[in-house]
């Protein structure tokens, strides 16, 4: 699915918020439980801390917070929101999803609320939902939540997979503006490689021996990753009319600074445009890309009238890409 927004009404980010759980594990923690090390990781990844959430910490305990900076931010309250999408594989439980309680626990009592499931692509799929309620007039103040506490899922015993992922959410709320905002979507899934990265058992389907851990051929998901980073982006800039070179600020999934590097390149986007904090969080899944904006906003990258290329991927395996001029003033809250 591809479009440009050029018929549509103008709909942008109006606040945005973000947490991540205090504590912080940093790579050399690891090899307490595997074979591995700082260098190793640093490497091969770029990663060398990640945020992990404590026993007591459930998506929605760092959802609320995100979503309060995020409604504050648009000088909104929970009352005003008529759409809450929360994209995420780890939500508190199967049902009630974690957006209806998210709405009770911010009164958000007349919004329509839903889980959004699409691995690390879901903040981009439920961008582009949102911003199509939006532009329909179905719905006019919707509060997006991308996040997840991945390590619910980790095998603590499999090296391949541990060193990569961390917890974290990011939340924005997208409104109806004067002008700018979202300029085009690119989505996709190609469900012929899901089992690249997959949790067998974690659903009806039964499998014998599953044991609920994530599943990953990291070597098929680099390739995809690498080809999806590059096309998905290439095709919504040509789909917008728009030119590489006057993005400003390219906010790709922080899976891991090999995947960026090579987008970067091959994209020809200059290095002091590219938004990088997998080093600090590892690969966040639905929160990469929002705290990824909130890391631009904090250093004045991110800033009114500046164009926005952001493209996130993971398991399906899906992909999506977001062009937008930015019009948010000032930092997250
Ligand atoms: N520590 C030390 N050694 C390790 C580790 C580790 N954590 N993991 C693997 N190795 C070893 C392997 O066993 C292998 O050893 P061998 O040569 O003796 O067989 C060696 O390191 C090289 O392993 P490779 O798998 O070839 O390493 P590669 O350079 O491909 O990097 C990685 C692996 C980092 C997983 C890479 O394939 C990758 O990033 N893939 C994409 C993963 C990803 O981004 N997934 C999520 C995206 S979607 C989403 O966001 C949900």
């Amino acid at each position: 699915m591809i479009g440009s927004a050029a018929a549509g009404k103008d709909v942008s980010i109006t606040g945005l918020g973000v947490k991540v759980p205090d504590r912080v594990m940093k790579n050399d923690e690891l090899s307490q439980f595997v074979d591995t090390s700082d260098e190793w990781i640093h490497a091969r990844t770029g990663i060398r801390e990640r945020r992990i959430a404590s026993q007591e910490e459930a998506l929605s305990d760092l959802a609320l917070p995100a979503a309060r900076d995020a409604l504050a931010q648009a000088g909104l309250d929970g009352k005003d929101v008529d759409l809450l999408i929360v994209a995420t594989v780890t939500p508190d439980m199967t049902f009630p999803s974690t957006a209806a309680i998210l709405a009770d626990a911010l009164g958000a009592s007349d919004a329509a609320a839903y889980d959004l499931s699409a691995g690390c692509t879901g903040f981009m799929y439920a961008l582009a939902q949102a911003y199509g309620m939006l532009a329909g007039g179905l719905a006019h103040r919707a509060l997006v939540v991308g996040g997840d506490i991945l390590s619910r899922l980790f095998d603590w015993t499999d090296r391949s997979t541990l060193v990569l992922f961390g917890d974290g959410v990011g939340a924005v709320m997208l409104e109806a503006v004067p002008q700018q905002g979202f300029l085009g979507f690119d989505l996709g899934a190609d469900g012929a490689g899901g089992e690249s990265l997959w949790l067998p058992g974690s659903g009806s389907r039964v499998f014998e021996d599953a044991d609920r851990h994530i599943k990953m051929n990291g070597r098929e998901v680099f390739k995809f990753a690498t080809r999806i980073l590059v096309q998905s982006a290439e095709e919504l800039l040509a789909k917008c009319q728009v030119s590489i070179d006057d993005v400003d600020v390219y906010i790709p999934h922080q899976a891991n600074v090999r995947i960026i590097d090579h987008a970067t390149k091959k994209l020809g986007i200059p290095s002091e445009r590219v938004v990088i904090n997998v080093d600090r969080y590892g690969n966040t899944s639905s929160g990469s890309i929002p705290l990824a904006m909130a890391d631009a906003v904090a250093d004045g990258r991110l800033a009114p009238g500046k164009l926005v290329l952001m493209t996130g991927m993971g398991a399906g395996l899906t992909w999506g890409s977001a062009l937008m001029r930015w019009t948010m003033n000032g930092a997250a809250a």
